[in-house]
C-alpha cells in the first residue's frame, strides 16, 4: 500500500544519498523496520528483509520497493535464532543486490508476563530472538560490511562514494529503569546493547560503525497493540508519563536511522540513541490502575485484556 512520504521521513533528507547502496534488515516487515527500511530505499538504496513469515516478508519487500521506481527489495524467509539461515540470507542479499552496506538488527519478540508465569522456555524464546538473533546477524553482516567500508571511507569529509560499514540494532528502554512484567526483554536487550558495544569496539578500528536505537512508545505498531491497553484512559495515563506528552511517530524512527547512516552520523560509534520523547527519564514501575504497582504482583494477577496476554494451553 502506498505510504505517503511524510509518514516515513522528514523533508531534511537529500534524494539518492544511498544510490547503489544495499541495506539487510532482520525483522524487517515489522511496523517500525518496515519504516526505517522504506525511508533508506526512498533515498536511493536497494535492500534485503528477512522474517519469518513467508507471506509477510514477501509482501512488505514488494510494499516498500513500491516507494521508488525502480527499487530493488527482496523479501528473504530466514529465522534469526539460526545462524546458518542468517549467513545464506546475507549471502544472498550480497550475491543479487551486489553488496551489503548497511544493517539493521530489528527481528524482535515480546508479550507482557510476571516471572511467576514466564516459563523457562518463554525466557529462553525472547533471549533467542533478540540476543541471539542480533549476533547472528552481526556476525552474519559482518564480512559484506568490512568490505562496504574499504569503498566508502569513514574519513569525517563528505566522502564522494557516500558511506557504508554500518549497523544498527534495535532495542528498549525498559532495562534502563525497570518494567514490571518485562523481565525476559529487559534481559535481552541489555545484552543486545552490549553486543552493540562490542561491534563498536571491534570492528570500529575496521571504519565499521555501531550503534543502538531505542524506540519509545510509537503510535500505531505492533509493539503498543501487543504491550499497552488502548482504550481512552490508558492512553492518556500512558501520554503522561512522556516528558514530550506524546506517544511518538514511525518517521522519527526512520530519522533517527538515516541520521546514523548518513554522514551527519560518521562519528557516532558505540552510542545508545534513546527515541522516546524522554520516557526513560520517568518512572516505569507506576503502570496506573491498569497493573497497579506491587498489588498486581502481590495478588498473583494474570494479564487479561491486550493481544500479548497468556494464551490458554487448552
Ligand atoms: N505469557 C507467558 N508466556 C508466553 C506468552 C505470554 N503472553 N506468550 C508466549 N509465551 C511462551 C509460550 O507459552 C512458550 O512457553 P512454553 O513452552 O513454556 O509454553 C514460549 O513462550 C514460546 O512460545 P511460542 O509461541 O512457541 O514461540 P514462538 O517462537 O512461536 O513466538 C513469541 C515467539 C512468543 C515472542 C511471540 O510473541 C512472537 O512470535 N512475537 C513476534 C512479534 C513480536 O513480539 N514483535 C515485537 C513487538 S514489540
Amino acid at each position: 500500500m502506498p505510504v505517503p512520504r511524510e509518514t516515513f521521513l522528514s523533508n531534511v533528507w537529500r534524494d539518492g544519498i544511498f544510490d547503489n547502496k544495499v541495506l539487510f534488515c532482520t525483522g524487517g516487515a515489522g511496523t517500525i523496520c518496515s519504516m526505517q527500511v522504506r525511508a533508506f530505499v526512498a533515498l536511493g538504496g536497494n535492500a534485503c528483509i528477512t522474517g519469518r513469515n513467508p507471506e509477510k516478508t514477501e509482501r512488505g519487500a514488494a510494499d516498500i520497493a513500491s516507494v521508488r521506481p525502480g527499487a530493488k527489495v527482496i523479501g528473504i524467509v530466514a529465522d534469526v535464532r539460526d545462524i546458518k539461515a542468517m549467513e545464506a540470507a546475507a549471502e544472498r542479499c550480497a550475491k543479487e543486490l551486489g553488496s551489503i552496506d548497511f544493517a539493521i538488527a530489528g527481528a524482535a519478540g515480546n508479550f507482557l508476563a510476571p516471572m511467576a508465569q514466564l516459563s523457562s522456555n518463554a525466557f529462553r524464546t525472547v533471549m533467542e530472538i533478540d540476543t541471539l538473533g542480533s549476533f547472528h546477524t552481526a556476525k552474519a553482516v559482518m564480512p559484506y560490511l568490512v568490505e562496504s567500508v574499504k569503498k566508502h571511507k569513514n574519513s569525517g569529509k563528505i566522502e564522494r562514494a557516500g558511506t557504508g560499514g554500518r549497523i544498527i540494532f534495535i532495542s528498549a528502554s525498559f532495562h534502563f529503569r525497570g518494567q514490571p512484567l518485562q523481565a525476559h526483554v529487559m534481559a535481552a536487550k541489555a545484552a543486545v546493547d552490549q553486543i552493540s558495544s562490542s561491534v563498536a569496539m571491534e570492528y570500529g578500528p575496521f571504519g565499521i560503525t555501531s550503534n543502538v536505537i531505542t524506540p519509545g512508545p510509537i503510535a500505531g505498531t505492533e509493539g503498543m497493540e501487543r504491550l499497552s491497553k488502548q482504550d481512552e484512559q490508558s492512553t492518556k495515563a500512558s501520554k503522561a508519563i512522556i516528558p514530550v506528552g506524546r506517544w511518538g511517530e514511525v518517521k522519527e524512527i526512520a530519522d533517527a536511522t538515516i541520521y546514523l547512516f548518513s554522514d551527519a552520523g560518521s562519528y557516532v560509534n558505540g552510542v545508545v540513541l534513546v527515541v522516546d520523547g524522554g520516557q526513560w527519564r520517568t518512572t516505569g514501575a507506576d503502570m496506573g490502575s491498569t497493573w497497579k504497582y506491587p498489588d498486581f504482583f502481590l495478588s498473583g494477577g494474570v494479564v487479561e485484556g491486550v493481544k500479548g496476554g497468556k494464551k490458554s494451553k487448552l
